[in-house]
C-alpha cells in the first residue's frame, strides 16, 4: 500500500515532453511581452551593461554579495589571463535581519562586515585610503577609494551602472521599507557613516555576476550566453540584442547612459515570476498550499516550483499528506497494534516535519543520491534530523521516490527557461553551420558552442541536475540531441564576486572616460 501510494503522489510530479515543449514556446512569449514594457511578470530588466569580458581585465577590485543565504566581501586581483585571485569571507545572513523593521538594520550590518574584511586583509592600504581620505575636503580622488562592486540577488529596477529601486524583495526576504529604495544609495549611506573609504561603483544581480565571471574565465570566441542561479533561489541573465529591448526608450534612458557601440545589453530575465498566472507551469495541491503559506503569495511562481528554498517544503507537504491518510503505513511502528497501522508512528510529535520549511532542500539531494544498501543513509538522516525514529527501508524507498520526483520536475523546468533562451536568440543558428545539421556524425565545433555559466547550491549538489535538464533539451524538437550537444553548461562557483569586481572595472573606465 506504501509504495502504491508513493508511486501517486510521484506520478503528480510528472513534467511530460509536451508539457516542456509547451513550456518554452509560452516562456518565449513572456520574454518578449517583457522587453516590452515594464510591468510584465517577467521583469527582463536592463542592466546597463554592453559588454562581456574578454579576460585582459586588470585591477584590484572589492565585491560584496548578498546571496541567498550567505554574505560575502571579497577583493579580488584580476591578473588578465583569465586568471584572478580571490580573497573572501562568508558570513550567514541572519535570520532576524531578512525580516527587520527597517532598511538601516540590514545595510548597516552590511557596511560593518566591509569594514571588518578591509581591516583584516587590506589592512594598510584601507589606513592609507583612511588618512588621505580625512586629508581631502571636496571628495576624494579615484585612486583613494577601493571601487565595489555589489551583487544584489533580488530584483531592483535599474536605472544607471550603480542606481536601482528595489522591486520587490523574494526569498523569504520581508523588510517592508526597502521596497522603491535606491538600494546602492542604502548601502552607500552606511558606508560613508563609517568612514569607509568605499565607493559603491556597481549594482550587480547574482546572474549577471555569474555571466561576466564565465566570460572572463573560459573566453570562447562567442562569449558567454546566459549566466544562471539555480540555488537558494531561481534566475537567469543573457546577452540580448539592443534592437529587441523596446522598453528602453519608454524608461526614458538618455542615449547618453548607454553604450551602444556593442548593440547588445545584459538582460536580467527575473525569470522565477515567469508564468505567475499559471498558464502552463504545473499546480499541485502541494504547490498551491505553498504558495498560499509563503509572505509574496502569487508571485515567484516558477521559483517556487524549481529552487532550493521551495523543494523541501514541497516535499514535506507531500510527506505529511501521506502520513495524515490512514491508510497509509509511512513511518507506522509495526511492534504496536498491528490492527491499526496507524495507532503509533514512529514520527515525534515535535518533528521538523510538521513545521513550515522544516525540511530542508539538502535532504532532497541526500536522499535521491543514496545508494547505500536499505537506504540506510536515508533512514539515518530521517533519525537525526527529523525525529523519525525506526523509519523501514520501504518508508525510506517512498520518501526517495517523491524526492527523486521532485527534483526531476525543478530540472525539467530549468530545461524550459535554458532552452527558450537559447532559442530565443538564435544562439543554435549559426549561419555557417545552417547547411550541415542533418549531419548526424556532425563533430562540435568550437566556433558552434553555447556557453551557460551556472551556479547555486541546487545545480552543484542535487545529483543529476544537469542530466535531467539536458534529457529534456532533447525532447525539443528545435534543439534535438544535435543542439543538445552544443549547449556548454560549466559551474562558475562563487563567481558572482568576480563577476561583480570586473563591472566595478567597467564602471570605473567609463567615469573616467576610458569608454
Ligand atoms: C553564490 C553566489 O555562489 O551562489 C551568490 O556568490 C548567489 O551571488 C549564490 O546568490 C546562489 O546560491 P545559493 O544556493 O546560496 O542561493
Ligand atoms: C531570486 C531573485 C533574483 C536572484 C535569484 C537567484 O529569484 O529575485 O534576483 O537572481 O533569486 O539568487
Amino acid at each position: 500500500a506504501l509504495a502504491q501510494a508513493a508511486e501517486r503522489v510521484a506520478a503528480e510530479f510528472e513534467y511530460t515532453k509536451q508539457d516542456v515543449n509547451r513550456g518554452v514556446h509560452e516562456f518565449i512569449r513572456q520574454m518578449d511581452e517583457g522587453l516590452g514594457k515594464t510591468g510584465a511578470t517577467m521583469s527582463q530588466i536592463p542592466t546597463y551593461v554592453t559588454a562581456v569580458p574578454n579576460g585582459t581585465e586588470k585591477g584590484l577590485y572589492m565585491a560584496v554579495d548578498l546571496g541567498g543565504t550567505n554574505f560575502r566581501v571579497c577583493s579580488i586581483q584580476l591578473h588578465g589571463n583569465s586568471t584572478f585571485s580571490l580573497t573572501q569571507s562568508k558570513v550567514a545572513i541572519p535570520k532576524q535581519l531578512m525580516v527587520a523593521k527597517t532598511s538601516h538594520e540590514l545595510f548597516s550590518f552590511l557596511a560593518k562586515q566591509i569594514e571588518l574584511f578591509l581591516k583584516t586583509h587590506h589592512g594598510e592600504q584601507y589606513q592609507s585610503h583612511k588618512e588621505k581620505r580625512s586629508n581631502v575636503l571636496t571628495g576624494d580622488k579615484e585612486e583613494d577609494v577601493f571601487s565595489l562592486g555589489f551583487t544584489f540577488s533580488f530584483p531592483v529596477q535599474q536605472s544607471g551602472i550603480n542606481k536601482g529601486t528595489l522591486i520587490r524583495w523574494t526569498k523569504g526576504f520581508d523588510i517592508h521599507d526597502t521596497v522603491g529604495k535606491d538600494v546602492c544609495a542604502l548601502l552607500q549611506q552606511e558606508i560613508d557613516a563609517l568612514g569607509l573609504p568605499v565607493r559603491v561603483a556597481a549594482l550587480v544581480n547574482d546572474t549577471v555576476g555569474t555571466l561576466m565571471a564565465r566570460s572572463y574565465t573560459s573566453p570562447g570566441k562567442t562569449g558567454t550566453l546566459l549566466g544562471a542561479i539555480f540555488g537558494t533561489g531561481t534566475n537567469g541573465a543573457y546577452v540580448e540584442k539592443l534592437e529587441k529591448v523596446t522598453k528602453l526608450k519608454k524608461l526614458g534612458a538618455a542615449a547618453g547612459d548607454i553604450d551602444t557601440s556593442t548593440g547588445e545589453m545584459i538582460i536580467n530575465t527575473e525569470w522565477g515570476s515567469f508564468d505567475n498566472q499559471l498558464s502552463v507551469l504545473p499546480d499541485t495541491s502541494y504547490d498551491r498550499d505553498l504558495d498560499r503559506e509563503s509572505v509574496n503569495p502569487g508571485i515567484q511562481m516558477f521559483e517556487k516550483r524549481v529552487s532550493g528554498m521551495f523543494l523541501g517544503e514541497i516535499l514535506r507537504r507531500s510527506l505529511v499528506k501521506l502520513l495524515n491518510d490512514k491508510a497509509v503505513p509511512l513511518f507506522s511502528d509495526e511492534d504496536s497494534n498491528q490492527n491499526d497501522v496507524h495507532s503509533t508512528t514512529n514520527v515525534a510529535p515535535d518533528s521538523p516535519l510538521y513545521k513550515q520549511w522544516g525540511l530542508d532542500t539538502s535532504f532532497l539531494s541526500i536522499t535521491s543520491g543514496d545508494h547505500s544498501s536499505g537506504l540506510k543513509v536515508t533512514r539515518q538522516t530521517l533519525d537525526k534530523e527529523y525525529g523519525v525514529t525506526a523509519a523501514s527501508a520501504e518508508d525510506a524507498e517512498a520518501v526517495r521516490l517523491i524526492a527523486s520526483a521532485i527534483g526531476k520536475r525543478a530540472a525539467r523546468l530549468s530545461a524550459v527557461a535554458i532552452a527558450a533562451i537559447v532559442l530565443a536568440t538564435n544562439a543554435l543558428k549559426k549561419p555557417t553551420e545552417i547547411a550541415t545539421t542533418n549531419n548526424a556524425t556532425l563533430e562540435v565545433n568550437e566556433d558552434d558552442i553555447v556557453d551557460i555559466g551556472v551556479d547555486g547550491s541546487l545545480v552543484e549538489f542535487y545529483p543529476r541536475f544537469e542530466e535531467y535538464i539536458r534529457e529534456a533539451l532533447r525532447e525539443i524538437p528545435e534543439i534535438g540531441p544535435q543542439g543538445e550537444k552544443k549547449i556548454r553548461i560549466g559551474i562558475a562557483k562563487d563567481g558572482s564576486g568576480v563577476g561583480a569586481a570586473l563591472i566595478a572595472l567597467v564602471a570605473d573606465k567609463a567615469m573616467k572616460g576610458g569608454y
